[in-house]
């Protein structure tokens, strides 16, 4: 009987117990063994795992986080790290390893696969969507809802006081949260890292906006933004919108908790069977993603390091609507 290792690695997100569960009872159904670890590659290195079966993932599909832990790890960075972890893979007789996360944990996947010929899977789960080969990543959806959720409460709270809201969202290189809670969430203004962010602008869009008397004023910022997020843009805004009670919201990891939407339940559903079948398949260095609807492969090195399209579309009707 083949084995597969799978582990959760990098920033968690909501859905990742769904593709877990996914991943095993399909691997049961397909008669592999599965083997997970705790604590990403940090419990790759470190031989934490245990064999598990179809029972030990019930009741795990609407949760979020992740029950197998995730970690950012330093030493897989080494190389001396990662013969550590290769050791542990080829002593389990571990052929294959599915890593359900986001860039960072692909790059490491690729330099495991090509130093040591292992094979890996990656399964694409991070709330900032960046990775290229799958329209959309496991806890994006989750992310934008409750980042518009957070924005609709701001905008009463802003609307009573007649105020100039910087709401900072996630997306350290990308601005997908950005972007699309932004329409949803109404803003007057959506700052992206993909976009450059000309202060002048932005204080030039303000003012058209602020002098239509507007009761109240959102800015959605993305953390990547080049204006360096909301704390910084608040303070190159201030003297301009005094008059403004202008505050600052970060809404922080609250957008990597909660359980999963539907959609990202469905979507890591059908992610954890792929990367299942990827394998039966013979497939290896892959990341499985849906592209159109329909499950493509996309080798493992061409999914990050690059930034995925954002639709400028979006960003020009935020502008109409605004
Ligand atoms: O996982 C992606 C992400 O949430 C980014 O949006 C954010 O920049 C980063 O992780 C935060 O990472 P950490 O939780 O390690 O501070």
């Amino acid at each position: 009987m083949k084995t597969i290792g799978v582990l959760t690695s990098g920033g968690d997100s909501p859905g990742m117990n769904a593709a877990f569960r996914a991943v095993v009872r399909t691997a049961f159904t397909e008669g592999f063994e599965i083997v997970a670890f705790r604590h990403g590659f940090k419990g790759l290195i470190e031989g934490n795992f245990k064999k598990v079966g179809p029972t030990d993932v019930s009741n795990i599909i609407q949760r979020g986080g992740t029950i197998l832990k995730s970690a950012r790890c330093d030493e897989f960075r080494t190389e001396e790290g990662r013969a550590k972890a290769a050791e542990v893979l080829k002593d389990e007789g571990i052929e294959n390893l599915i890593i359900i996360g986001g860039d960072g944990s692909f790059q490491g996947g690729t330099l495991l696969a090509n130093e040591h010929d292992i094979s890996v899977i990656g399964i694409p789960a991070t709330i900032d969507n960046d990775l290229v080969g799958s329209d959309e990543t496991i806890g994006y959806d989750t992310a934008l809802n409750t980042a518009m959720d957070a924005i609709d409460k701001i905008r009463d709270t802003a609307d009573a006081h007649d105020r100039l809201f910087l709401v900072e969202v996630m997306g350290r290189d990308a601005g997908f949260i950005a972007l699309e809670t932004g329409i949803a969430g109404g803003a007057e203004l959506i700052l992206l890292p993909e976009s450059m962010t000309n202060i002048d602008e932005v204080r030039s869009s303000l003012n058209d906006v602020l002098k239509e008397q507007r009761r109240s004023s959102l800015v959605v910022v993305a953390e990547g933004d080049e204006t360096g997020g909301a704390l910084k843009l608040s303070e190159k805004l201030r003297d301009d919108f005094s008059k403004y009670e202008m505050r600052v919201c970060i809404l922080g990891h609250v957008q990597r908790g909660g359980g999963p939407t539907a959609r990202d339940r469905v979507l890591a559903s059908r992610l954890g069977a792929a990367a299942v079948k990827a394998i039966k398949d013979g497939h290896s260095k892959v990341m499985v993603g849906i592209v159109n609807n329909r499950i493509k492969i996309t080798p493992l090195k061409m999914t990050f390091g690059k930034r995925k399209d954002i639709n400028f579309e979006l960003l020009e009707l935020s502008k109409t609507l605004r």
